[in-house]
C-alpha cells in the first residue's frame, strides 16, 4: 500500500507571528512543487496558528496544534479545545509528546481523552509513541504496546488509519543525533505490527509512521533508507526553513511517487 510521505515541524514554544510568516515565505519558495508529493505539517504555537493558516491561502501545507484540551469546552482557563484549534486553522494535532508528559503531567489516559476530542472536532491526531529514558531495550516493546493500547482505546480502525504516529524515544529528543538506525526500524516496525494485530491490516496499512528525535538533514538520508519510516518529525531543525525544505527534498527522493 502506498502512503503519502510526511514531514513535520514542531515549533514548541518558539516563533513569533512575524517569524512564522517569514519562515513560511522562505519555506514555500524552497519546496515549491514537492508539496504535492510530501505532506508537510507545521505545528506552531497556538498564537501563530491563525495568521499562518490565513497566509497559506491554499491548503498545501497542513497546520497542527501542539496539543489540545481533554475537555470539549467550558470553564478551563488557559486551555484550548480541539474545536477552537480547528477554528484557528488546524487540521492536525500532536498528542502525547514527552515534554507535555513531563512538564504538564500528561498521561496515556489524558492522551486518549484528547484523541477523542480531536476526532470529534475533525482533527487528525498525530500520536507520539516512544519508550521513556531508562527503559531497557528488552522492555521497550512492552512499553510501546502498553502506550498504544491506552492512547488508542475506543478508536475505530477507520479512525486509526487516518492518524499519524511518530516513534520518538524520550532519550532521543534534543540531543546530538537520532536514535541508532536499528532502534528506529525496530520501533517503527513494532508500531506497524501492533496496529495490524489490534486494528487490522487496513488501519495498519494506512497510518503514517514517522521517526522523531534529533533529526536534521545530515541524518535524514540515512533514516530514510529504513523502509519502516514514512517520514520525519523535527523540533529544533524544523524552525529552520532551509533545513525543513532540504529534509522534504530528501524525503521526496527517498519515497518517489509511485506509478
Ligand atoms: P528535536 O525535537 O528534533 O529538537 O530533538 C524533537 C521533538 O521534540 O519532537
Amino acid at each position: 500500500m502506498t502512503r503519502q510521505p510526511m514531514a513535520l515541524a514542531n515549533w514548541k514554544m518558539e516563533m513569533t507571528v512575524a517569524e512564522g510568516l517569514a519562515f513560511l515565505r522562505r519555506f514555500q519558495d524552497r519546496v515549491g512543487e514537492l508539496l504535492a508529493h510530501v505532506q508537510v505539517i507545521l505545528c506552531p504555537p497556538y498564537t501563530a496558528l491563525y495568521p499562518l493558516a490565513r497566509a497559506m491561502g491554499d491548503r498545501s501545507i497542513g497546520m497542527g496544534a501542539q496539543t489540545v484540551s481533554a475537555a470539549s469546552g467550558g470553564s478551563y482557563t488557559g486551555e484550548v479545545s480541539a474545536c477552537l484549534a480547528a477554528d484557528a486553522g488546524a487540521g492536525w494535532v500532536l498528542l502525547g509528546h514527552w515534554e507535555v508528559r513531563r512538564h504538564l503531567g500528561e498521561t496515556d489516559q489524558s492522551v486518549n481523552l484528547k484523541v477523542h476530542r480531536a476526532l470529534e472536532a475533525g482533527l487528525h491526531p498525530i500520536l507520539l509513541i516512544g519508550e521513556e529514558s531508562g527503559i531497557s531495550a528488552g522492555s521497550a516493546g512492552q512499553a510501546l504496546g502498553d502506550q498504544l493500547a491506552r492512547v488508542l482505546q475506543h478508536c475505530a480502525p477507520a479512525q486509526i488509519r487516518d492518524m499519524a504516529f511518530i516513534y520518538e524515544p524520550e532519550w532521543a529528543i534534543g540531543v546530538d543525533e537520532p536514535a541508532p538506525q536499528e532502534h528506529v526500524s525496530a520501533g517503527c516496525r513494532f508500531i506497524r505490527h501492533w496496529l495490524a494485530r489490534h486494528s487490522g491490516p487496513h488501519a495498519a496499512g494506512g497510518a503514517r509512521i514517522l521517526y522523531g528525535g534529533s533529526v536534521s538533514p545530515a541524518y535524514a538520508q540515512r533514516l530514510l533508507t529504513l523502509p519502516e519510516v514514512d517520514g520525519l518529525g523535527m523540533g529544533r531543525m524544523g524552525r529552520d526553513p532551509d533545513a525543513l525544505a532540504e529534509t522534504v527534498c530528501l524525503i521526496a527522493q527517498a519515497r518517489p511517487p509511485s506509478g
